[in-house]
């Protein structure tokens, strides 16, 4: 029997066995088009690592204003970041089920999601030293697959050797209703037209900045969730993956 022959019949008894492979899915794709939604229900259904890579540039950000390094203005000490990046401990830690960010022992998922992060993120993810600071963590903690991570550019620069792309969409009006939704459930009351417009802006910030742009790789499969429930997006994946890596044999769904 050749080397080949044999690969592939280990390969599919490995696949049956255990219905899922140990591989990288990338999520990539538009602010409120449900990706972390999906990347952490497919997570818990296959028994997948969730990693938010957004979260770390968040994390990255907080790291910089308390440390003072980003002035009134907005200007960024970049000397000063780079120095930081250093010696900066972030890391995430399985905890319920769940993957939290840790600055060093804290726990800072709360922050990170706060109004003042989200509004200082975007310029400090356009650093391209923070994006390989980024990246090279991102690299470490995928080590032995099984990993879904969300983002921007998972597909395209952080894996682009991911052996499952996809690449999530919905229509505008959908997505700023669903941020709308998620606003006024955390006692904000938004405007939906202003909604609307921010996605917008985030859209054209995210696809048209020079470092690693948000865009579809070229073998990532669409997923438009626009009229989907999450167990419809949930049936999807599974079809993806089985048709990708022949697996005849589909896990029971949970969700
Ligand atoms: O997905 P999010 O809103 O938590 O992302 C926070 C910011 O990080 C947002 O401005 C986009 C940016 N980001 C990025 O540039 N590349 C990624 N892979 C993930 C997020």
């Amino acid at each position: 029997m050749q080397i080949s022959q044999k690969y592939s019949i280990f390969v599919i008894s490995r696949l049956t066995n255990m219905n899922i492979p140990d591989i990288i899915i990338a999520v990539d794709g538009f602010s409120s088009t449900g990706k972390s939604t999906f990347a952490k229900m497919v997570a818990k259904e296959f028994g997948f690592l969730y990693l938010d890579s957004g979260a770390m540039y968040r994390g990255v950000t907080l790291a910089a204003l308390e440390g003072g390094l980003i002035a009134k203005d907005g200007s960024i000490d970049l000397d000063a970041l780079s120095q930081r990046l250093v010696s900066l401990d972030l890391h995430f830690q399985r905890e319920s089920g769940a993957t939290l960010l840790y600055l060093g022992d804290r726990c800072i998922e709360k922050e990170i999601r706060g109004m003042e992060v989200s509004s200082h993120v975007s310029p400090i993810s356009a650093v391209p030293f923070v994006r390989n600071w980024v990246d090279a963590r991102l690299h470490a903690f995928s080590e032995g697959g099984r990993v879904i991570m969300d983002g921007r550019d998972i597909g395209t620069t952080v894996f682009p050797d991911a052996e499952l792309k996809i690449f999530m969409v919905a229509d505008d009006a959908v997505r700023a209703q669903r941020r709308f939704d998620e606003m006024l459930s955390k006692g904000q009351s938004p405007k939906l037209e202003e909604v609307m417009e921010n996605l917008r802006q985030r859209d054209y910030i995210d696809s048209h900045r020079e470092a690693s742009p948000l865009r579809k790789a070229e073998d990532a499969f669409v997923l438009d969730n626009t009229h989907m429930t999450l167990h419809e997006e949930l049936v999807w994946v599974l079809g993806v993956i089985q048709g990708k890596f022949g697996i005849l044999e589909a896990p029971a769904l949970t969700w």
